[in-house]
């Protein structure tokens, strides 16, 4: 989604911004652009495309002088990408430079005001409007004026404002999405996003909804809405750059798929001690645990995909019934949620508006909400009852990979944590299942060293147009995440189907050639699973066995298998899903495709 960067200081700002601009590509975008103050004169420089246009339009920045500026990367809601759209947007005189992150839902309401009172726009966009708004209810006193157009706005922003009277200032504001100060010496940023400033600072204060920030080079104030200063809760962010790099790798998301047996050791070993889970500073009591009738699991995405897994693993280690729903789908159902449901939303940015709402929807309607999360405080961990961090470090790629492992890392050990406290485990058990977490590392490295195997099936198979992912069980609930990572970066259409479903209908789809992909993992459905691809073999798939060496019959009903080390079957997602993320990848790669960047999407979905 959009991406915000500011700076006052002494640097020339526009090489700065295209810098800093570039490390917010991951987030997905069409077209960027850059707004200047040299002390007289407030210059716009925007385009539709890639950073590299602007830069070259900048002459990499060569081409403007100015050492205060804001720059945006625009993923369009309102308007098409064009140059017109692109932020930042100005006030019709030229006074107010706007870079706006998030929507703003009475925009119709305020445009039509604002062009019976004689403003003419230029763009299709909702943010024209907060810039137009500025000059209208404009006093003079910047944070006056900026106070007065916040009242008027509705819906989500995160904004940052130059005025050309007021040179040696940035204004930041935001609501319901994200937005950050960098603390620098002589110089201060405004960020979206971490990763646009990590090189510069690691000092930082998180801007709270309805804060508005006044910066200047040697100077931060916050206030409220009353212009009330307020007090600055500066934090440090232990980031290290490297993690932000893609350290020789080609793609990031190839870095992170090859970082998890370090990320899955850094989130489940510090929380097993001596043979006890600890989470963190959480503490949910036998008898709560045991007065909770319902937990409802709640996500986007690929983190649905963890809540459809985590339900099997849930319900057999806890014997409570679980839901699994999209965050979009529901906060507009009337969902059955009171003070006896457990609320687990799932997201890794912390910022997924949906699942934001849903977590404000829950515990307005009484339950406690648990999230797991992996950028530290977003907004989703901020406003949650409890939070568990997955220690995956900054996830770049917009497809997840090391983010998911760890928020199932996460799922096993809260499913145990409360299977142990309800008393509904055996001591041998609950040993047995931790052993085995201890071992996800290690044997998902052993994967990853035979990664050339799945290179070489993806290098027979890239050109196919249609793919079925195929389990079940456990193996369907992680084929749903199978096909997501494939058709996303791929752009090849795939579908995830319970393979005893298939035959319901879709089965019709199968013809000579069609690509399937059978999960195969949970030993006591193997027989099915073999019949199941019977079935699609006599249609004339060719089909890709995962499994595990015990299971290795599958091989014979297959073109191709790849075994998994063995483990329990409730852990084998986490190591089901390496291959199935390879085989994306590889897919991806040798289709040339944008990987690290797939068309139309965006790393952090701050709107609706
Ligand atoms: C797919 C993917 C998305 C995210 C979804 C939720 O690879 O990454 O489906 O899982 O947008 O994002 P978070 O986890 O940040 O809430």
């Amino acid at each position: 989604m959009c991406g915000i960067l500011g700076y006052i200081g002494k640097e020339q700002v526009a090489p700065l911004l295209l810098k800093g601009l570039e490390k917010l590509e991951y987030r997905g975008y069409d077209s960027a652009g850059v707004a200047i103050l040299d002390g007289e004169r407030l210059n716009v420089t925007k385009t539709k495309g890639r950073l590299k246009v602007l830069s070259e339009l900048l002459k990499q920045g060569k081409e403007i002088q100015g050492t205060v500026g804001i720059g945006h990367t625009r993923w369009a809601t309102h308007g098409e990408p064009s140059d017109v759209n692109s932020h930042p947007h100005l006030s019709e005189s030229g006074k107010f430079a706007v870079v706006h992150n998030g929507i703003i839902e009475n925009y119709l309401h305020l445009r039509d005001f604002l062009a019976d009172n004689g403003k003419k726009f230029l763009s299709e966009t909702d943010s024209e409007v907060i810039a137009q708004l500025l000059e209208y209810y404009d006093t003079g006193d910047l944070l006056e004026t900026v106070i007065k157009v916040k009242e008027k706005l509705e819906g989500s922003y995160a904004l940052g404002i130059i005025c050309r009277d007021n040179p040696d200032r940035i204004v930041a504001v935001r609501k319901d999405s994200p937005l950050i100060i960098g603390v620098g010496r002589g110089e201060n940023f405004i960020a979206s996003d971490i990763t646009a400033i990590v090189s510069k600072t690691k000092t930082i204060i998180r801007l709270k909804d309805g804060e508005i920030a006044i910066l200047e080079a040697e100077n931060i104030k916050l206030y409220d809405k009353h212009k009330t200063e307020l007090k600055k809760d500066i934090s440090t962010i232990d980031w290290n750059i490297s993690e932000a790099k893609k350290e020789g790798y080609e793609h990031f998301m190839f870095k992170e798929i090859m970082e998890q047996p370090k990320v899955i050791g850094d989130t489940i070993s510090p929380r097993i001690r001596d043979e006890e889970i600890i989470l963190d500073k959480i503490n949910l009591s036998k008898e709560y645990l045991e007065n909770i009738n319902k937990i409802y699991i709640i996500g986007c995405g690929s983190a649905f995909h963890v809540g459809c897994i985590a339900k099997y693993i849930f319900e057999k280690l806890l014997r409570k019934s679980v839901e699994v729903d999209i965050a979009s789908e529901f906060r507009y159902r009337d969902p059955i949620v009171n003070k006896d449901v457990l609320v687990i939303a799932i997201s890794q940015s912390g910022e997924t508006a949906d699942t934001l709402a849903a977590v404000r929807e829950s515990r307005k309607l009484g339950a406690r909400v648990l999230s797991i999360v992996n950028v530290v405080g977003s907004s989703i961990a901020n406003e949650s009852d409890d939070v568990i961090y997955t220690w995956a470090g900054p996830e770049i790629a917009v497809a997840t990979t090391k983010a998911f492992s760890t928020q199932l890392a996460i799922v096993y050990l809260l499913a145990l944590y409360m299977s142990k406290k309800l008393g509904k485990i055996e001591n041998k058990d609950y040993f047995e299942y931790i052993a085995e977490l201890l071992s996800l590392s290690s044997k998902i490295e052993t994967i990853l060293k035979e990664k050339e195997n799945i290179r070489e099936f993806a290098l027979d198979h890239y050109s196919t147009e249609d793919v079925f992912f195929i389990g079940r069980n456990l193996d369907y609930a992680l084929s749903l995440e199978g096909s997501l990572k494939f058709k996303e970066i791929s752009y090849i259409h795939s579908e995830a189907y319970a393979a005893g479903e298939l035959k319901h209908g879709t089965i019709s789809l199968i013809e000579k050639g069609t690509l399937v992909v059978a999960i195969a993992a949970q030993d006591a459905l193997v027989e099915k699973m073999i019949s199941n691809i019977k079935e699609v073999k006599a249609r004339g798939a060719r089909v890709l066995g995962i499994t595990t060496q015990k299971n290795a019959d599958i091989k014979k009903v297959c073109d191709f298998t790849f075994c998994i080390p063995e483990i329990c079957n409730l852990l084998k997602p986490s190591l089901t899903l390496i291959p199935l993320q390879l085989l994306a990848y590889y897919v991806a790669s040798e289709r040339g495709c944008d990987i690290d960047k797939p068309r139309n999407l965006a790393k952090s979905v701050t709107v609706e």
